[in-house]
């Protein structure tokens, strides 16, 4: 039985550090125990300079998203007991390092703001009108990628945005093809500019990693495909009937 876990932590103190710099720790093993709770146990035992992101501790806030030997994970979703030989923990890739574990996500939340996340519907029902109601069917079309919880695992995996940051990424197009499948909305037409720009679906090369390391299971490597079909047929319509 292991009773202690070597951690290494890419660490970048700003005021200090030039560069980021590696720091062991060791941390004493459970087989429950979380990397967020190894984390919180550093900093409240050995090290209270060490900084990351958290809140819920429950895979659904999103503020946890690191590098753990190499592979973009969420902190409370990662248990030491699948890392007995020890783990090598960074910031998430792809994204500017703040300060240790903590990255400026600017730029993602810039895209997804960008795309109008929300209902767009010119005639607004009155109230008198009731529910908007939806069936089930319809619900289908968009609730896997409704589910996201804005984590960034995915533009971490992503070697496309890793290249070219303009890139608008795989959660921005999953939660833009999300609005465009809701049967409420009626803002496709705008949304599907950013779609058929150079760096909107066609900018996606589907490697795919962007779904395998999704905690959420949302498919944005499908959304993006489907939003390459969405921009064929805008493509094909606008050949036969310009202005349209
Ligand atoms: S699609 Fe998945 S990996 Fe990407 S931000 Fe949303 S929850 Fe995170
Ligand atoms: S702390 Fe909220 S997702 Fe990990």
């Amino acid at each position: 039985m292991t009773d202690s876990i070597k951690i290494d932590i890419l660490r970048y103190r700003p005021e200090s550090d030039n560069e980021p710099v590696w720091q062991s720790y060791d941390v004493p093993f459970t087989n429950e125990m979380s990397l967020l709770e190894a984390l919180a146990y550093i900093k409240d035992e050995l090290d209270p300079t060490l900084s990351y992101r958290w809140s819920c501790r429950m895979a659904i806030c999103g503020s946890c998203g690191m590098m753990v030997n190499g592979v973009p994970k969420l902190g409370c979703k990662t248990f030491l007991r699948d890392y007995k030989n020890g783990m090598k923990v960074e910031a998430l890739a792809n994204f500017p390092i703040e300060r240790d574990l903590v990255v400026d996500m600017s730029d993602f939340i810039e895209k997804l703001e960008a795309i109008k996340p929300y209902i767009i519907n010119d005639n607004p029902r009155a109230l008198e009108d009731g529910c908007h109601t939806q069936s089930p069917k319809q619900m289908a079309q968009y609730k896997q990628f409704s589910m996201c919880i804005n984590c960034g695992l995915c533009y971490a995996a992503c070697p496309q945005y890793g290249l070219d940051k303009s890139f608008t990424g795989p959660a921005a197009l999953a939660l833009l093809h999300r609005y465009n499948q809701d049967s409420r909305d009626a803002g496709k037409a705008e949304r599907m500019k950013i779609v058929n720009a150079e760096e909107g679906a066609w900018g996606c090369t589907f490697v795919g990693y962007c779904s395998k390391v999704c905690p959420k299971d949302v498919d944005p490597a499908a959304a993006i495909q489907l939003g390459k079909v969405d921009s064929a047929k805008d493509y094909v319509i606008a050949m036969f009937k310009p202005g349209e």
